[in-house]
């Protein structure tokens, strides 16, 4: 059992939650997944609740932020989330590469850009692609043909190496069409940023006694829902019970765009899972635990007691959930929260635990859906510590 928290923890706690550095390094550029961890915050929590070989559980992954810090930091983790995209991003940023896995993937980029940029182009993009400007369907479509033959963990790569690149040039603002030429100029120098990530990720781990070889055997990825967790086969006869729950679960309320990308900041596509070649089908609310309306927040909570039931089940009963959660209204929604924990069979620790003021934090500018935007109730997110009631 991790003992109280200490003044130091409490300082160290609460000056990640106010950290503003841009979000770089290890393979955290890979993907920029809405409402991410800050890293800061994830290296805190992980370091100040557990300790090294421990095994850690993030049921509501994303895009992994939980699992590249816990593992950096020489831990072991599950992570799970019922979004497929998620899966595959938190996988290809753990799974280091070999030389020649390398050498390949830049032989891939370089055709890629020499053969896609040709004036009499044959390529034809694929029917089932939507909502994209025609120049950006041509060479992802094409790029993703050129990969047809490479082993899975090198196409893999390859495919979060474009994921980036739509993310960069569709998934914006921006009114600049993306040209071919273009796509194919930043196409390599991607390639080259993402293999010194892993790179970086492979060091770090290699630091605190994880060999390259040994990181995936350290963590299990996998693609459901938190709610159930305790019958999977896979984590029941894998891991020792986690003494550490590190999550950030979908906000009650507030509508992120986790499953699609917005061209020019309005249309709609589907583009990142044919690019990651997983399962999508889902509408918006599947992702954020219910919609807007008060049935949708009655599911939402329904969900979030029906989740932490099952994640009290598995955890070590001296163990802690440590989340943070953002709300859209404040007021009725954190007791609401709180009371869900309540019934999973949660007390709240803040109190007696890290005293004081509450722990918070401020985020500027996030991408919450539409009309939720600026200085609202949402840009204020908690850190909740959780113990199992006796
Ligand atoms: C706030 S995001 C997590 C972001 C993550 N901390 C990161 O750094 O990328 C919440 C996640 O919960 C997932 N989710 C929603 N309902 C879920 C459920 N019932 N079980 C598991 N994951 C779920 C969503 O797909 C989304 O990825």
């Amino acid at each position: 059992m991790h003992p109280s928290v200490s003044a130091e923890t409490k300082s160290n706690l609460r000056r990640s939650l106010a950290t503003t550095a841009h979000i770089a390094g290890s393979t955290h550029g890979f993907y920029r997944y809405p409402a991410r961890f800050h890293p800061e915050i994830a290296r805190e929590i992980i370091c100040a609740f557990s300790s090294k070989g421990e095994w850690i559980l993030d049921p509501f992954m994303g895009g992994g932020t939980s699992v590249i810090e816990a593992l950096t930091l020489g831990r072991q983790i599950v992570g799970s989330d019922i979004n497929s995209l998620a899966r595959f991003v938190a996988d290809v940023r753990t799974r280091p590469l070999s030389t020649m896995d390398k050498s390949q993937i830049r032989l891939w980029a370089q055709r890629v850009a020499r053969e896609l940029t040709q004036e009499d182009l044959s390529w034809v993009p694929r029917a089932d692609i939507v909502n994209l400007p025609s120049e950006a369907a041509i060479f992802f479509s094409g790029a993703i043909e050129l990969m047809r033959h490479m082993f899975p963990r090198r196409s893999s790569f390859a495919r979060a190496v474009l994921l980036r690149l739509g993310q960069s040039t569709i998934d914006c603002r921006g009114f600049n069409m993306p040209y071919r030429s273009h796509l194919a100029k930043r196409l390599p120098e991607l390639v080259e940023k993402m293999i010194s990530g892993l790179d970086d990720l492979v060091e770090n781990c290699r630091e605190s006694g994880t060999p390259k070889n040994a990181i995936t055997g350290r963590r299990l990825l996998l693609h459901r829902s938190a709610v159930g967790l305790e019958e999977d086969r896979r984590i029941r006869h894998i891991i020792r019970r986690p003494q550490l729950v590190v999550t950030s679960p979908p906000y009650p309320g507030v509508h992120v765009l986790y499953h699609r990308w917005q061209y020019r900041g309005r249309r709609e596509t589907p583009a990142p899972y044919w690019i990651a070649n997983v399962a999508d089908g889902y509408g918006p609310t599947y992702y954020c635990g219910g919609s807007r309306r008060q049935n949708g927040l009655r599911n939402y909570f329904q969900t979030i007691t029906h989740a932490f039931t099952s994640i009290r089940r598995i955890m070590h009963p001296d163990g802690r959930v440590v989340q943070i959660v953002g709300f859209s209204d404040i007021k009725s929604q954190l007791p609401a929260y709180l009371e869900a924990m309540e019934h999973a069979g949660f007390r709240d620790t803040r109190s007696s635990e890290l005293g004081g003021e509450p722990l918070q934090r401020r985020v500027a500018n996030r991408r919450w859906y539409a009309n939720l935007k600026g200085d609202i109730d949402s840009s204020t997110e908690f850190l909740l510590v959780h113990r199992i009631s006796r």
